[in-house]
């Protein structure tokens, strides 16, 4: 049983919690972050001893601070780190509120940023891994997701960038999945998007597909990087 320790963040739910509980299961320590505390009750009573629930909204620097110290007093290193928390508000641009353009960039991006930074040094320290949960929205531009297109570019983009600068110093691996059957495509308040976005999901992805690839790329030998993943329906 590993005795590694894992940040995943937005594991109150669909692929960030079916991850955490793959590794839970795995035998890994897990410290689980996203807002809504409760929703991650299930795993804290299921694993006591392995996993830790933190409300914490990584738009909020301070916070994340808060949470990096929390888990230093806890463990002596962080072993791997998942971002996975994201939202996509999709539609077309003329009538998308720019409050959900700024969100998207907040969360997707920035948040992001945010999470890696704070705990870049721990990673380094523990020439640990870092799992970016990109998407196929990182590789094309789909009209109606312009903007949600934009951000997972952003995010392949530091994924690369991990990987050429941090090389051999810290793990990266981008996991870019299509569509996945979660809570993702009830966030749309686009009213035909929504609609139409109902369809799209059905017969799709499901979330244990994405956390089979993530505990596939965590547990590749120590020589061996696994950079990018990309997962699609078959259908
Ligand atoms: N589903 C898909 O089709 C699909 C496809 C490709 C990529 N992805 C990506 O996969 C990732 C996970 O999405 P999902 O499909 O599992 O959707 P989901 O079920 O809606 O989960 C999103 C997670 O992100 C967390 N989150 C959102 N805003 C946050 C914030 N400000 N601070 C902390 N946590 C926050 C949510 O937790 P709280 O609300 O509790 O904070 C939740 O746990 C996202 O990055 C998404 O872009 C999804």
């Amino acid at each position: 049983m590993p005795s590694k320790t894992v940040v995943i963040t937005g594991a109150s739910s669909g692929i960030g919690k079916s991850i955490s509980k793959a590794l839970l299961n795995k035998g890994y320590h897990v410290i689980g972050m996203a807002r809504r505390k409760e929703r991650m009750e299930e795993l804290s009573n299921a694993f006591p001893d392995q996993f830790t629930a933190l409300e914490a909204d990584i738009t909020d620097a301070d916070a994340v601070l808060q949470a990096r110290e929390l888990i230093l007093s806890k463990y002596d290193e962080i072993n791997g780190l998942i971002n996975n928390a994201g939202i996509g508000f999709l539609g077309p641009l003329e009538d998308a509120p720019l409050s959900q353009w700024h969100t998207m960039v907040d969360v997707n991006l920035k948040g992001l940023l945010t999470v890696t930074h704070t705990f870049l040094p721990s990673l380094l320290a523990a020439k640990g891994h870092i799992i970016n949960i990109d998407s196929v929205a990182g590789h094309e531009v789909y009209p109606e997701s312009v903007v949600y297109c934009s951000t997972k570019w952003a995010v392949k983009a530091l994924s690369m960038g991990i990987e050429k600068e941090l090389r051999g110093r810290v793990k990266m691996t981008n996991i870019s999945p299509g569509p996945v059957e979660t809570e993702f495509s009830t966030h749309t308040t686009h009213e035909r998007k929504a609609e139409q976005m109902k369809d799209y999901f059905k017969n799709v992805l499901k979330a244990e597909d994405i956390s089979n690839a993530v505990v596939f790329a965590l547990e590749s030998p120590q020589h061996v990087a696994i950079n990018e993943l990309t997962l699609r329906p078959f259908k």
